[in-house]
């Protein structure tokens, strides 16, 4: 088996701070095969070596922390000439920045994380939903790997935000695209049931004006391999109505949430540890058969933000 140095950007500092090397180790863990994980330091850079099968090169090269990859000729480094190979631009991912927006360096290792848990399937005959998406990363990120994604959010006013933010990026880009928008109900003066939709490259995205604990209505019953979402941390996004906490939030989400998963699908929640802890999370999910795998990716982001991701699995 061929042993890879992972060159690793300085992404991973900005995105899970201190933590770095144990949440980059968690996510790499995770790559069918990949064996003697350990880190590297030539100067300034750090490396993440390990042997692996060269087949899982491109799952490699995309760890959400990845810069490029050498592979090992003895001490020797030689450059691999591979690219991760994403579809659209990264500026429709990293482009917009807004208050509140999840990381996207941590919005993608939760995708690939999902990822792992279905090694066999086709990305492009999955189907990924982000049940709390905000402006849409998760969603613009899923398009990126080939998926096709569809998000709820209560706030209405994203609607606008995110179709400007596309019409800059397709139009600073060239990119062929369709832009069109609906309702998955009758209309109504709530906007609920209101969605905008963006195709292009052979995937697309939806993003439904709603509550998440109407998920499965909102979203005509169609099961989706993965569920990926960050939830409120109770600092800018408060929890519920009067609320820091999103426990009872997410308590009423669960089962909708579970229902809305295909049998042998993943859910992947990124959540501040403070509010509420993990146990009470794995507890919100249980008695709803959802396998909950034992991997962290603990890191602190400020005093009263340690962030974690909770990764369950439905039986096929
Ligand atoms: C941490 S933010 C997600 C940010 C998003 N990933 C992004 O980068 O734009 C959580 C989102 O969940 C939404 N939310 C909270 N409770 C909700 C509910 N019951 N139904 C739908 N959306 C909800 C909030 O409005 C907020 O936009």
């Amino acid at each position: 088996m061929p042993d890879y140095a992972l060159l690793i950007s300085s992404r991973a500092a900005a995105a899970y701070f201190a933590n770095a090397q144990s949440v980059v180790m968690a996510e790499a863990a995770g790559v069918a095969g990949a064996t003697d994980l350990r880190f590297d330091q030539i100067g300034d850079l750090v490396f993440l070596r390990l042997s692996a099968d060269a087949s899982v090169l491109p799952d490699l090269l995309r760890l959400s922390a990845v810069q490029g990859a050498f592979e090992m000729d003895g001490s020797m480094m030689r450059p691999l000439d591979h690219g991760a190979n994403f579809a659209l631009h990264p500026d429709f991912v990293w482009g917009e920045k807004y208050r509140g927006k999840t990381n996207e360096t941590l919005t993608q290792l939760m995708i690939n994380v999902g990822l792992q848990q279905m090694p066999l399937s086709d990305p492009a005959k999955l189907r990924l939903l982000d049940p709390m998406c905000g402006r849409g990363t998760t969603l613009l990120w899923a398009m990126r790997y080939g998926l096709h994604a569809v998000g709820i959010e209560q706030d209405d006013t994203v609607l606008s935000d995110v179709r400007r933010g596309l019409k800059k990026w397709t139009k600073i880009h060239r990119q062929k695209h369709k832009l069109s928008e609906g309702w998955t109900q009758k209309a109504n003066k709530k906007g609920i049931g209101k969605f905008l939709e963006f195709s292009a490259l052979g995937t697309a995205m939806r993003l439904i004006v709603g509550d998440s604990a109407q998920s499965y209505d909102l979203t005509q019953r169609k099961p989706f391999d993965l569920i990926v979402t960050d939830v409120p941390y109770g600092v800018q996004h408060m929890g519920g109505k009067d609320t820091r906490s999103p426990l009872e939030t997410l308590k009423t989400c669960a089962p909708v949430w579970a229902q809305c998963l295909a049998p042998g699908g993943a859910m992947v929640v990124a959540f501040n540890s403070n509010i509420p802890k993990r146990s009470q999370l794995i507890a919100a999910f249980g008695g709803l058969e959802l396998e909950v795998l034992d991997t962290k990716f603990e890191h602190r982001m400020s005093e009263s933000i340690v962030r974690d991701v909770l990764v369950m699995r439905k039986a096929a």
